[in-house]
């Protein structure tokens, strides 16, 4: 019975949070078509652990260069001591130098700087902005392939792995914030997609990083999580709950290991669990992304999180709020926060002068309509000539960073709001 509720938990969460969750469903997907039977070789590439240290270089390597574009390497440490990659366009095509400002561009979880790479240069928003002047900067959160690095501690240890966003946004993001600025002496522009708008929101809802920002586009934004349609995904993050010390005590979730990809066969095989529907139950029906490109993207995807960071969320979509990771009891909580519950992040809080570009998806089932709603109405002060919403019909989670329209659809509006900020 443990192993059911383990295996439901674990299947839910891979498959539902965020962008290369496709990935991951996909890739056991098509083990499960192989061998309906058998758990055994569940991956096609399982994860050795501890997990490998591939070179820092490979993104511009395999992801920019190749396509006849300049890349810079370059890398920040956090206050917290976590060495981070960052991979800069600094121009375009034209090999005309930028003239416009910096972007930074935020990937979601179980992912890193190659969300914004994957399709074709006119596809794709990092190249897109490359081409048009601005001089792009990618950053990749603690524990992704660019940024395993730590000033005292390896990946192997599991304080390495003790964080959720909270620390995504108190650490990597200000760290990317300041060398960005640092770098180019001026203010940048943001780009978020997914848990890069949580982090991002959580952010300036404490007034940190807006001195240094233009504006912010904010693609299927999350920060409140229990409108999240799909029954599945609700029960899944109450059974992931359940179990918290169990999954906590895995430190490091990494999707392609073969724990991750037996536990899912193992649920696959269970009635009434239709898997050929996950994809579309947890991402929503993502219209517009190139299938035929998964096994590129599988040979980079999906990176490795913190479990904690995947509790965290769970916590999200049981409370409907968005706060603080929860310890689960006042004493810890008095210990961590001077408070027995977590602080709220405040969304009303976000400067109502911050420029905001918000685009989401009417068939996204993460960043739900009725959850965005929710946002929008706490956002309902913010300067309304500061404050563009889109919402994109027929659009699912994937298709803002994968969707083969979404440079006519999304990349140019938001390019709009950019110049006039
Ligand atoms: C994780 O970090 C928190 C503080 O952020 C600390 O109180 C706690 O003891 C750490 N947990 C472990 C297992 O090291
Ligand atoms: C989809 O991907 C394949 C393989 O990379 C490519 O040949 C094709 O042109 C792509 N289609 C579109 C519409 O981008
Ligand atoms: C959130 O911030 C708004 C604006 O600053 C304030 O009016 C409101 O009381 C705050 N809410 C909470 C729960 O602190």
């Amino acid at each position: 019975m443990a192993d059911t509720i383990s295996s439901t938990a674990i299947l839910l969460l891979v498959a539902l949070v965020f962008i290369p969750a496709q990935t991951a469903a996909r890739t056991i997907l098509y083990t499960v078509d192989q061998n309906p039977n058998s758990i055994s070789s569940p991956s096609p590439s399982p994860s050795p652990s501890p997990s490998p240290s591939p070179s820092p270089n490979s993104i511009c390597e395999s992801m920019v260069e190749l396509q006849g574009y300049v890349c810079q390497q370059h890398q920040v440490t956090t206050k917290d001591g976590y060495i981070l990659g960052l991979q800069r366009i600094p121009v375009g095509r034209s090999g005309k130098t930028a003239d416009k400002p910096p972007v930074l561009l935020q990937h979601g979880i179980f992912s890193d700087a190659v969300t914004w790479l994957f399709n074709s240069p006119e596809e794709s928003l990092a190249f897109i902005l490359a081409d048009n002047g601005y001089d792009v900067w990618l950053a990749n959160t603690r524990g992704t392939i660019s940024s395993r690095r730590h000033q005292s501690l390896s990946p192997n240890d599991p304080d390495y792995w003790n964080w959720s966003w909270d620390e995504l946004a108190a650490y990597d993001l200000p760290a990317f914030f300041q060398y960005v600025h640092d770098q180019t002496g001026q203010k940048l522009h943001y780009v978020g997609h997914s848990l890069g708008t949580l982090m991002a929101f959580a952010a300036f809802s404490q007034d940190q990083l807006v001195n240094n920002l233009r504006s912010a586009a904010l693609l299927s934004p999350i920060a409140y999580l229990n409108r999240i349609p799909s029954l599945l995904t609700k029960a899944a993050a109450e059974l992931f709950l359940g179990e918290e010390i169990y999954w906590l005590g895995l430190h490091e979730f990494i999707p392609k290991g073969q724990q991750v990809a037996k536990l899912l066969e193992n649920i696959c095989n269970k009635p009434g669990i239709n898997c050929n529907n996950l994809l579309t139950v947890f991402t929503g029906s993502n219209c517009c992304v190139n299938n035929s490109k998964i096994n590129v993207f599988l040979d980079h995807e999906p990176q490795s999180t913190a479990t904690k960071n995947l509790i965290h969320l769970a916590q999200m979509i049981r409370g409907g709020t968005i706060a603080k990771f929860d310890y689960g009891n006042k004493e810890e909580n008095i210990k961590q926060y001077g408070q027995p519950t977590p602080p709220i992040y405040n969304m009303s809080s976000i400067p109502n002068e911050t420029p905001l570009f918000l685009s989401y998806g009417g068939k996204d089932q993460l960043s739900d309509v009725k959850d965005v709603q929710v946002l929008l109405e706490k956002l309902k002060d913010h300067d309304q000539d500061k404050l563009v919403v889109q919402l994109v019909e027929n659009y699912a989670h994937l298709d803002f960073v994968f969707g083969v329209n979404a440079n006519k659809v999304v990349y140019d509006p938001l390019m709009a709001f950019f110049r006039l900020h």
